[in-house]
């Protein structure tokens, strides 16, 4: 069982108060190795069209880049690698404001300026008071670069309901820590959160628990895609694993892409 506090927003504003950066779980190269298939639209889809791919013909127009939603950056640094990957189009979410200013500092480090965008939001609000605000986090940075600061927006990218994927790394199990009912609402955010055009969406999540997603399997496809082996610190110890998962939202249950903000959470 998990210590308490993971569900608190107390908790982690006072260790962002000092903590600069620190990576749960696993380096953030661990879970973009898991993802980059699918974000490279390399990965054969569940179900449902076949991606576009860059081997597809040289008439086709390249596919617009991934929006990707970072869902509990803390004081990662896997917006940086998604950046180096050639990936600016990250929205890195917490609800402790300190994190987000640690992820600018970790990207203006490696990179020398800031071109991720960055939302202070609490996951486990009604999807309407989360899109709120998303859109306003987005138009506050469109607002800066149209002042010559900063990069990124100006191209009608609307941040609401548009995102081509969600990658967490241990938010879904820091969440989890305040019932199901709390992993229920971030799940039923992504899933609005996804779009429903280009690739389909889909979400990663590395976790420490294996089942962890069994509630939301009405809401998405859940697939264990890797299983990490953990440290032992002696050979006879248990094995113990981190679990990579593929999230891919279904259309099943009523639920069609005009019923956002329709349900409240
Ligand atoms: C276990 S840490 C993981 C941080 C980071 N993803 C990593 O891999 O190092 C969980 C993160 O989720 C954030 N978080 C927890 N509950 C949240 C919520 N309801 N809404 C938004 N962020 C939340 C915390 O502030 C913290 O940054």
């Amino acid at each position: 069982m998990a210590p308490p506090g993971f569900d608190s927003k107390d908790y982690w504003g006072e260790r962002f108060a000092t903590e600069t950066s620190f990576e749960w779980l696993a380096p953030s190269a661990t879970i973009l190795e898991i993802a980059a298939p699918y974000l490279l639209g390399d990965a054969a889809p569940a179900s449902g069209p076949a991606p576009s791919s860059s081997s597809s013909s040289s008439s086709s127009p390249p596919p617009p880049p991934l929006r990707i939603l970072h869902l509990g950056s803390g004081t990662s640094d896997l917006h940086s690698h998604l950046r180096a990957r050639g990936f600016e189009r990250v929205t890195n979410v917490d609800y402790a404001p300190q994190a987000l200013v640690r992820g600018r500092d970790l990207e203006r480090a490696r990179f020398g300026d800031v071109r991720t965008k960055y939302a202070v939001a609490d996951l486990t609000r009604s999807s309407r008071s989360l899109e709120e605000d998303l859109a306003a986090a987005d138009a506050e940075e469109e607002a800066a670069a149209a002042g010559g600061g900063g990069a990124g927006g100006g191209d009608g990218w609307k941040m609401a309901g548009r995102y081509d994927a969600a990658l967490d790394k241990s938010t879904a199990d820091a969440i989890a820590c305040g019932g199901d009912g709390a992993l229920r609402v971030l799940a039923e955010n992504v899933w609005r959160c996804l779009s429903a055009e280009g690739r389909g969406g889909f979400w990663i999540s590395l976790s420490y628990s294996a089942t962890r997603f069994d509630d939301v399997r009405d809401l998405f496809e859940v697939q264990v895609v890797r299983k990490i082996p953990t440290a032992k610190a002696k050979p006879t110890d248990p094995d113990i694993f981190y679990y990579g998962y593929l999230l891919r939202p279904k259309r099943a249950g009523g639920r069609g892409r005009g019923d956002e903000g329709n349900e409240g959470s």
